[in-house]
């Protein structure tokens, strides 16, 4: 079983719609395990924010079950793939990494389609609807490369 874990900071917008939402669509259930969390606490328990159920729901996607978790040391011994939407992920992420190869599992998911480049996911919560769209688009491409380059 190869395991994914997709990590933003509530885990409420952008890591359910790159986990549940997207990847585990394109990837056989029965081989890969795929999850999320957020780095923060805030949202523990919380299912995803209305405009990322919607959006996803959109592209025929049911997100609307999940609920939030927080990212914990063990994380990074667990999975075999991390991948986070952000710097700010990154580091917090890194920062509970017991060793190199811990930590060289942590990847910006979008170096999977713009390798090297550092680009990050944009938070949609703070932003109008469109955002949403934006991200759900920005992830589709990312998850396609990566369950093209696993599968
Ligand atoms: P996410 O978005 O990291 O994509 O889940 C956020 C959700 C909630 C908050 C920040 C970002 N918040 O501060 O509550």
């Amino acid at each position: 079983m190869v395991k994914i874990l997709m990590v933003c900071l509530g885990n409420i917008c952008r890591s359910p719609l790159a986990d549940e939402g997207i990847l585990k669509s394109k990837l056989p259930k029965n081989k890969f395990l795929i999850d999320s969390a957020g780095t923060a606490n805030y949202h523990i328990g919380s299912t995803p924010g209305t405009r990322s159920i919607m959006v996803a729901n959109k592209h025929g996607i049911n997100i609307s079950t999940l609920k939030g978790r927080q990212f914990i040391k063990d994380d990074s011994k667990v999975f075999d793939f991390i991948y986070v939407m952000d710097q700010s992920n990154y580091n917090n992420t890194i920062a509970l990494a017991k060793n190199d190869s811990e930590k060289s599992k942590v990847k910006l998911i979008l170096n999977e389609t713009h390798p090297s480049k550092n680009f990050e996911i944009p938070d949609p919560h703070y932003g109008g609807d469109h955002g949403f769209e934006n991200v759900y688009q920005i992830l589709n491409e990312a998850c396609s490369i990566i369950a093209a380059s696993l599968n």
